[in-house]
């Protein structure tokens, strides 16, 4: 692992040696051994409480991730879907957090304002993802200890603005009176090294992950992130303003195509979105079918290979990246003097 380069408002926060958060993965992608690779690689990562039939298999993940971490800190995503029970959903799983001693939440979805005085209460810290900076005084108003802002070109939910994640991270921290986190298309230290200078904690990512070697999804699938040059998705569901980007596979056809019949009614995209249709397809490799969460940072993914090795290949970009910087700098004496 690499040493400590960075010391930013989200590392001092999370209390992590690299500012490199890796997000929730749905459904059931992002379990213990793959978030434990990412905290023991100096990051910090959320295990999805989305796509476990029972709680009992959450509470499989949180005892996984705490034995293999050795008892350091790691996070839970908490997604509060607006169609499949809000709030209630995430309610159940609440003592758990407490149980496992989960350090933060990444919350997504709907506002988690109702379950904030409970997280606050066990001390967990609340990074509130928004996929637009006009949200981002609702995450403080709320009480959030960081705000995570998506821009357009994340896998996953883009929001209804899709406003590029360069803007977004760039205007974010100017109006943030917490700490800001970039994300949506990183996955390169020189990216790292561009959201710092723009004021934000850190940098999240979940497409350039999905070649990590502790994810379960199977290995075709990964070879064809591995070959993916970033134009292989499509936004779906624009129709039920639930904007998803993802794999632009038979799933995601249909669901366009109803889009283009002007169909409303929920019920008749429910067969598309169905998460266990997802989870079999990253099982078996078959993604031809299901909802799979897909953003153009796939072309930096380059090879299978651990979350260690990965995260010190980002880190070691932004080393470089901070050298071509200073290199740039012209020396103000010289220009003084030539004055
Ligand atoms: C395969 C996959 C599954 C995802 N599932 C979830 C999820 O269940 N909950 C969530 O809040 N975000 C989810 N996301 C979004 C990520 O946590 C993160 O915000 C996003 O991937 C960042 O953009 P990037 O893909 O460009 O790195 C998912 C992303 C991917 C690629």
């Amino acid at each position: 692992m690499r040493p400590q380069v960075f010391e930013t408002s989200i590392t001092t926060l999370l209390g992590i040696r690299h500012p490199l958060l890796c997000g929730g993965l749905g459904p059931g992608v992002s379990d213990g051994r793959y978030v434990a690779a990412t905290v023991n690689a100096g990051g910090m990562g959320f295990i999805v409480s989305t796509g476990y039939d029972d709680p009992d298999r959450f509470e499989e993940e949180l005892k996984i991730c705490r034995q293999l971490t050795g008892g350091k800190q790691f996070g839970v995503n908490l997604y509060i879907s607006r169609f499949a029970g809000g709030v209630e959903r995430v309610l159940d799983l609440l003592h758990l957090l407490d149980q496992y001693g989960v350090a933060c939440v990444e919350t997504a979805g709907a506002s988690p304002e109702p379950i904030i005085p409970a997280l606050k209460e066990m001390r967990i810290k609340v990074l509130h993802k928004v996929p637009a900076v006009r949200y981002v005084p609702t995450a403080v108003r709320i009480g959030a200890d960081a705000v995570i802002v998506v821009g357009a070109d994340c896998g996953g939910h883009p929001g209804v603005y899709q406003i590029s994640s360069i803007v977004q991270a760039t205007r974010a921290p100017e109006i943030a009176s917490i700490p800001v986190v970039a994300a949506g298309g990183f996955g390169t230290g020189r990216q790292l090294v561009a959201a710092l200078s723009m004021g934000c904690g850190a940098m999240l990512m979940g497409s350039r992950m999905m070649v990590a070697e502790e994810l379960w999804v199977h290995e075709d699938y990964k070879r064809r992130v591995v070959a993916g040059d970033g134009t292989e998705s499509q936004v779906v569901k624009k129709l039920l303003r639930d904007h998803h980007r993802v794999l632009d596979n038979d799933s995601a056809k249909a669901i366009l195509a109803l889009e283009d019949d002007k169909v409303t009614d929920f019920e008749a995209y429910r067969p598309h979105i169905n998460g266990a249709v997802t989870r079999h397809a990253y099982r078996s490799g078959d993604v031809s079918k299901g909802m799979i969460d897909y953003g153009p940072a796939v072309v930096f993914a380059d090879k299978i290979k651990p979350v260690e090795a990965i995260f010190d290949e980002i880190v070691d970009d932004a080393v470089m990246a901070m050298a071509r910087l200073a290199s740039l700098q012209v020396p103000q004496d010289a220009v003084e003097a030539k004055q």
